[in-house]
């Protein structure tokens, strides 16, 4: 139990969360799995064997600084957070997607975290005036600024694969990118799983810099063992 690394998930009821830790519980490599979120489940509805490895906190992210002992001592965090400006309105987008992001980051590594794993958008960009993309360029500064051994961002463009939610901005996005998506593949858009894949594969290589920006088609290639 003790030999494998210790991590935690953030969003893990999320799309790209469910497919993170179900390719944690299937590897070996991860010998205790913390799962933090607003929400208890029961990871059989996400058909994961619910082994001795994993621990779900539930916690309130408005106070995450009283939560530190949750993420004690975890060497990798993947966080998969976030909402959108639909579904919780423009100012709780930016409490999620960046200030929940921001605090829980810089609760794990004053508790020890040395790897933090983040999902933001191959459309990053802090000085965009589109609120989606300046809220996730933004993060990706915060963040930056914390000085984490190291940081890696994940870039993904289009997210594909079954959402249990339905979301109609992003079922046209879908539609009208079908050609693309079709064509290159790698471009533009990234499976939930193959996006998971990347990050784990990522935790077992070293580190290319204090900070690593993963673009969509890096994701490919680290999903594969490339890279
Ligand atoms: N959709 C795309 O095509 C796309 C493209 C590029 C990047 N991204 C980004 O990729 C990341 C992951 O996306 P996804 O589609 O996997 O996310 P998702 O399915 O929407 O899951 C989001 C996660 O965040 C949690 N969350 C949302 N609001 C919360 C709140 N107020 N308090 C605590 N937890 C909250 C959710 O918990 P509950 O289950 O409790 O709601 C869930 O675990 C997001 O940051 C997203 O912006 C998305």
């Amino acid at each position: 139990m003790s030999s494998g690394l210790k991590v935690f998930v953030l969003g893990y009821t999320g799309e790209t969360g469910k497919a993170v830790i179900k390719q944690l519980s299937r590897d070996n490599s991860f010998s205790n799995i913390i799962l933090i979120g607003r929400r208890q489940v029961d990871l059989g509805d996400f058909q994961i064997a619910d082994d001795s490895r994993f621990s779900q906190k539930v916690i309130d992210f408005e106070k995450v600084e009283t939560h530190t002992e949750d993420f004690k001592n975890c060497d990798v965090g993947f966080c998969c957070l976030g909402t959108t400006r639909g579904k919780a309105g423009p100012e709780h987008f930016v409490r999620v997607d960046k200030d929940y992001v921001l605090n829980s980051a810089k609760v794990a590594k004053e508790a020890g975290c040395t790897h933090f794993q983040v999902v933001t958008a191959s459309t990053s960009d802090k000085n965009s005036s589109l609120l989606y993309n300046k809220v996730k360029g933004e993060v990706e500064e915060g963040l930056k600024d914390l000085h984490f051994k190291r940081l890696s961002i994940f870039q993904p463009g289009l997210l594909l694969g079954n959402r249990v939610e339905r979301r109609p901005m992003e079922t046209c996005f879908k539609v009208v990118l079908f050609p693309l998506t079709k064509l290159f593949p790698t471009y533009s858009s990234v499976h939930f799983d193959i996006l998971a894949k990347a990050m784990i594969n990522n935790t077992k290589k070293q580190a290319t810099g204090e900070v690593e920006v993963i673009t969509n088609s890096k994701i490919h290639e680290l999903s594969k063992g490339e890279n």
